[in-house]
């Protein structure tokens, strides 16, 4: 893809022969679907399989709940959550709550959390708006979302009654099973479906990500587009010199068998903080498990420069770290010269603080990369839904081939359910009497 770039070329290393192999070994895995976790690969075409009447069906969804309500509650957790934060975030102006006139309903998070504080704010606040609710959960049974969802569902049903709640939560679950996919049934709500075959954290192409992104009045026609692009860019048929995807896939392991065990994925465009987050969730729970990986972390600039920039100029030697570069800012605001100059900042007079920025980046990759800290840039056209769609797919890809390199499924988590068993016992869940008793003497 000619407007999205990769440059590895200030890691210091070279990557191997046999590491390139074994990239393109993995990406060929992930469309033989030979590989281990082979249930959970829809993702990898997924953004060639979405037609027009997906969208539009999206859309269409989407157009009524905007026109009903201008605070669109949407509630999941993990997959179900991350993804449609992260490219609203991306898509969205952060001072939109701000502006007098608003154009676009709110889409609030919730069920990401088990705060009684943040969900009690959060239904105060609602009592202002009109309200409606898009509940996501791939299993229809995640304690967390469930319970947020019960208390929204309840304050719609009491405002407007049981059949315009109907009108106004949307359900997206599995086609079949799960608590939630019987309630929608059973209170007729219209019910998207995710597919069995995409895992949570690659479903933000799916209804999960796609439809409260439609709500928020992100172009997800342009998102898809994006992804699809880069579905032909990172293809087995891509040789691989040209393929983004084997090649990152390709670089950090070959950091990481090199001792590099952790990256740090940073930007200097705050709006691109919760991409960090929806890719600690994607590359975490991917790769994670017996006892290898690479440790996901991640960083906003400048400002984590003046709190973690300690730590990584001049802290242990495992870190690596990938920045991701916006080539073309979206505003112009130029620094001024000023007459008294007390501030001592007239050098800067005349320049775009995209300069200012962009010389920190530079500044930073040259010296970090001097400190022992191997950088790898990806750098996105600009910060639009095309772009954050193909940097989604970019990224899910390249998840999938460096998971089946370093040996492992990429595709499930068996660590994420050890929290849950203790949780339930201590709510002593009905089922859990054993278990129970015995993290209860333990506490
Ligand atoms: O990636 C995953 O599979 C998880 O993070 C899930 O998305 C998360 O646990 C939420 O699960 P569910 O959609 O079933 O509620």
């Amino acid at each position: 893809m000619e407007t999205f770039k990769l440059d590895i070329s200030k890691t210091g290393i070279e990557v191997s022969a046999e590491m390139q192999a074994a990239a393109q070994r993995a990406n060929a895995l992930l469309e033989s679907g030979e590989g281990a976790g082979n249930d959970f690969l829809g993702w990898v075409h997924l953004p060639s399989s979405i037609d027009d009447a997906q969208i539009a069906a999206i859309e269409a969804q989407a157009a009524k709940l905007r026109a009903k309500a201008d605070l669109i509650v949407c509630i999941g957790i993990g997959g179900s959550y991350l993804g449609a934060k992260a490219v609203l975030e991306a898509m969205t102006d952060p001072f939109r709550l701000l502006r007098k006139e608003q154009q676009d309903p709110t889409v609030v998070f919730a069920g990401q959390n088990i705060s009684e504080e943040y969900i009690h704010a959060l239904m105060e606040a609602s009592k202002e708006h009109s309200i409606a609710a898009i509940v996501i959960s791939k299993s229809g049974t995640t304690t967390e979302p469930a319970i947020a969802f019960r208390l929204i569902k309840a304050e719609i049903e009491k405002r407007y009654g049981k059949q315009e709640a109907a009108e106004r939560i949307v359900a997206v679950t599995d086609k079949a099973r799960g608590a939630l996919k019987t309630l929608a049934t059973q209170e007729g709500y219209p019910t998207f479906v995710i597919p069995d075959d995409v895992g949570g954290r690659f479903s933000v192409l799916t209804p999960v990500g796609l439809l409260p992104l439609a709500a928020a009045g992100v172009d997800i026609a342009a998102l898809v587009r994006g992804a699809q692009r880069m579905e032909q860019a990172t293809g087995t048929d891509v040789a691989f010199g040209q393929n983004p995807a084997a090649i990152y896939a390709a670089a950090r392991n070959t950091l990481y068998a090199q001792g590099k065990k952790i990256e740090i994925l940073g930007s200097y465009e705050p709006k691109l903080q919760y991409v960090n987050e929806w890719w600690k969730q994607l590359y975490g729970e991917s790769e994670g498990k017996q006892g290898k990986g690479i440790f996901p972390a991640s960083v906003t600039l400048t400002a984590d420069l003046h709190s973690m920039g300690q730590y990584i100029q001049e802290g242990e030697r495992t870190l690596f770290e990938t920045i991701i570069s916006v080539a073309k800012p979206g505003a112009e605001v130029v620094i001024e010269a000023d007459a008294e100059n007390l501030d001592g900042l007239n050098f800067m007079a005349g320049k775009r603080i995209s300069e200012v920025n962009r010389m920190a980046e530079l500044g930073v990759q040259l010296a970090h990369v001097d400190g022992g800290v191997p950088n790898i840039r990806i750098e996105i056209p600009q910060i639009d839904a095309e772009a954050v769609g193909a940097l989604l797919y970019f990224f899910e890809r390249a998840c999938g081939i460096s998971g089946y390199m370093l040996g492992v499924n990429p595709f499930d988590q068996p660590g994420v359910e050890a929290y849950k068993k203790n949780m339930f016992a201590l709510l002593d869940k009905p089922g859990y009497e054993e278990a129970s008793k015995a993290i209860k003497a333990r506490l």
